[in-house]
């Protein structure tokens, strides 16, 4: 029965759905549900009274738990007041590894703290057969000249050549700043986010399951990662746009064997354990000390891959608006989600 929903989106209701996948098939679950802030999807309705919304999420959440291989992780995404309600129930089901913080601005909410982070909650089906792998991502410098943002004093030459080990905290992947124009959903999430859970979680091959397709950013991620994925999607619009994106995707994130994150013409995630293999692709800071002004390059520009339109373009349209701050409330409604 799995196999009828590998590698492609299929267009229903995920709860529907959920029920013809086998318990403990999938290797990695990852839902970004609808957050109930009352945007504006084409065929749900974002605005539930409360518990009619949490008790939607339970069973959702439910049937993720279930369909997930006891080496499997789950990954949920949303805003903390909902997550603090997922955790009680994954806690049930499930086991707790880390809330990711991702920053990035979320919709101004009340009169206290600025909401600055959406939250990842990061659980396993087992407390210990889980798969899970150490990841580095490149030095934090200064965009103008190039210096290492922290000052490691005189252990600069310890440095690992790549990158830190990435934490729970998530500082350096931007949410992509919508245009209506370019795409008709509400909110997309940038790809590079997806490589990193699932070169977290999960092997080649791995079949990876997203109930909350939109249009395809899971999807994506786990092809150009050489991983099977299965995605639902309610509106048939966001499903046909998203097949079409994946059709024009290619299983091509590699440099020789080895599966890593590109973004910008560079590459952003890596596993720890993949460095020896990886180490001989790039021109190494000589003498270790000179990565405080040095960055780490890839020997040849040809082994980037070719990546399809839709995410150049993205991607450009992502480093202008980088530069520009958002100081009115009318801009800010066009970037949140
Ligand atoms: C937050 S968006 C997901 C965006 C997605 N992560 C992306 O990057 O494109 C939530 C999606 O869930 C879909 N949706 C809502 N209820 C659903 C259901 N019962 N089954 C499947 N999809 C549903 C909505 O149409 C919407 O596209």
């Amino acid at each position: 029965m799995i196999n009828s929903y590998l590698n492609k989106i299929t267009q229903g209701n995920c709860l529907e759905l959920l029920k013809n996948i086998p318990d403990n098939s999938v290797d990695m679950t990852f839902a970004d549900p609808p957050f109930n802030l009352k945007k504006k999807y084409t065929s749900y309705a974002d605005n539930l009274e409360f518990q009619e919304y949490l008790n939607w999420c339970e069973l959702w959440l439910k049937e993720l738990a279930r369909v997930t291989k006891p080496t499997g992780s789950i990954f949920v995404h949303n805003i903390p007041k909902w997550l603090t309600f997922y955790a009680t129930f994954l806690n049930k089901m499930a086991h707790f590894k880390h809330w990711i913080s991702w920053d990035a601005p979320t919709s101004p909410m009340g009169k206290s703290l600025q909401p600055a982070h959406y939250g990842i909650l990061f659980y396993t089906k087992t407390p210990k057969d889980a798969k899970i792998y150490e990841l580095r991502y490149p030095h934090k410098r200064d965009r103008k000249q190039g210096y290492l943002l922290k000052d490691y004093g005189g252990k600069k030459g310890l440095l690992h050549p790549f990158g830190p080990l990435i934490s729970d905290v998530w500082t350096d992947i931007h949410r992509i700043k919508h245009n209506r124009k370019r795409d008709p959903h509400p909110c997309q999430l940038p790809i590079h986010l997806l490589d990193r859970l699932i070169l977290l979680t999960t092997d080649e091959n791995d079949i990876v399951l997203d109930p909350f397709m939109g249009t395809g950013t899971t999807a994506i991620s786990a092809k150009r990662l050489g991983r099977q994925f299965i995605g639902f999607e309610l509106d048939e619009m966001y499903a046909q746009i998203a097949q079409e994106k994946v059709n024009k995707t290619e299983s091509n994130f590699k440099l020789g064997e080895t599966w890593v994150s590109f973004y910008l013409k560079q590459v952003i995630t890596i596993r720890h354990s993949d460095w020896e293999d990886l180490e001989n692709y790039f021109i190494i800071p000589n003498p270790a000390k000179v990565i405080d002004f040095q960055k780490i390059k890839l020997k040849n520009k040809h082994w980037l891959p070719q990546e399809n339109q839709h995410e150049i373009q993205l991607q450009n349209h992502e480093k202008t608006e980088e530069n520009v701050s958002c100081t009115n409330s009318s801009q800010q409604k066009l970037i949140f989600k």
